[in-house]
């Protein structure tokens, strides 16, 4: 289980003053179903779900595409590829000589960022994984039609066998679309929202294509989830949610998620569109944003020591590095830095990291630390469902229903009416 670690905080708060009464009823009617959203909390079983139906047939799409092809193009926008791609630069932010490549198109509509891509592909022999749970959104529905001429163009009539259409079970154009052309298809099941979906086959296939071993994410995830089920105040996602809604309700309305893993960059954006969409709503919530430590020590750590205090610092910490490097030492010195000969680079980053809690607690900036063993597919399933719990206590702790997103309809409507969108 992750650990979390509230010493940071405790020149804030009291322990004593977080509402655990308020986290476990929220927990309670999380579980019990009883709360707004709830029939999209299917992500709670949703592990267990997967292992028993569907794990072999993405198992076996993701053997014919790593056994046929040099890479996977993934199309899919917010919830439905936020995570796979958190889980992928995470866990094999370089692929291994035997792994495809694997890009991501359709979230967004600059033509540059395509041509880029497809320069990028060259004559590579490639599969699509398209996902989209509504089988509308206009970014991926436009890359999708691309890259289904694209791929007509050099496969011919065997096109249709390099489609992988992850979506509704049973309906949408998507839907419509693969049974029409024969594809393979993949479910998004209905009672999980997008943001939730990451341990669905909407992550799941694109994760074990680039070679992550989505057996260890499902077994860990079900084992989490039930440690997480604890009705204590000595549950790590009670703590984060109690420690945020604190917080907030005390004038922290701006949260950053930090990590000293560049890999992580991705889990943060995963991260704050999952807490954003689940909590910005009815005018409240907490704002989301992200820093890569050390890097943004030297362009945010300014405004995070000294700006407003608005702030949380939420640091996500994995307890060992995969190898680590140590500092030469250097006859001369000339660079003056034979202090720190022989030492690991880990150690150093370690020191690093509690000399900036220390800092930034001191120029009153509330430090929470989420600790994860490794940075595996263990640690990974561990960090999701960890924050998936967290996220839903903490929004039914605000009151909000955390699995609605009726504000992303308004630019749509927009959008759809000025390009002239038949009615
Ligand atoms: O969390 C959500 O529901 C959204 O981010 C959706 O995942 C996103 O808008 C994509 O939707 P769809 O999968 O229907 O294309």
């Amino acid at each position: 289980m992750v650990k979390v670690d509230l010493s940071g905080t405790a020149t804030f708060f009291d322990a004593a003053e977080l509402d655990f009464a308020a986290a476990a009823q929220a927990h309670r009617t999380l579980a019990d179903k009883s709360g707004a959203g709830s029939d999209f909390t299917g992500w709670l079983e949703l592990p267990k779900r997967i292992k028993e139906t569907e794990l072999k047939g993405i198992l076996n799409a993701a053997a014919k595409i790593r056994s046929r092809s040099k890479a996977l193009v993934v199309i899919g926008i917010g919830g439905s590829y936020l995570g796979a791609r958190g889980a992928i630069e995470l866990l094999r932010p370089i692929p291994s000589a035997d792994d495809p490549k694997i890009f991501f198109v359709g979230n967004g509509l600059s033509p540059d960022a395509l041509n880029d891509m497809l320069e990028q592909l060259g004559d590579d022999d490639f599969d699509v994984n398209v996902i989209s749970k509504s089988g509308t959104t206009l970014e991926p529905a436009v890359s999708f039609r691309i890259f289904r001429k694209i791929l007509k163009e050099k496969y011919g009539a065997a096109a249709k066998k390099h489609i992988f259409a992850t979506t509704d079970a049973k309906k949408g154009v998507l839907k419509s679309l693969a049974d029409a052309e024969g594809w393979e298809c993949f479910v998004v099941p209905d009672d999980v929202g997008g943001r939730f979906s990451v341990l669905s086959a909407v992550g799941l296939l694109p994760m074990a294509v680039a070679g992550i071993d989505v057996k260890t994410v499902i077994n860990t995830a079900i084992a989490e989830l039930e440690a997480l089920d604890l009705r204590s105040p000595e549950n790590p996602a009670w703590q984060y949610a109690a420690a945020r809604q604190y917080l907030y309700h005390n004038g922290r309305g701006i949260e950053i998620l930090g990590c000293y893993e560049p890999s992580f960059r991705f889990m943060a954006e995963w991260w704050k569109q999952l807490y954003g969409e689940s909590e910005g709503k009815n005018g409240i919530g907490i704002f989301p944003a992200s820093v890569e430590f050390t890097a943004d020590l030297h362009s945010m750590g300014q405004y995070i020591q000294d700006g407003p205090r608005t702030l949380i610092e939420t640091i996500v910490r994995f307890e060992k590095p995969r190898r680590d490097f140590s500092v030469p030492f250097e006859m001369g010195d000339a660079d003056g830095l034979n202090y720190l000969a022989g030492k690991n680079l880990s150690d150093i980053c370690l020191t690093a990291s509690e000399a900036v809690k220390s800092a930034h607690i001191a120029g009153g900036v509330p430090n929470i630390v989420v600790t994860v063993p490794s940075r595996d597919e263990a640690g990974f399933a561990s960090l999701v469902c960890f924050f998936e719990l967290a996220c839903a206590i903490s929004g039914y702790m605000s009151g909000v229903n955390p699995f609605d997103q009726p504000g992303v309809e308004a630019y749509k409507k927009n959008m759809f009416k000025m390009l002239g969108k038949p009615e």
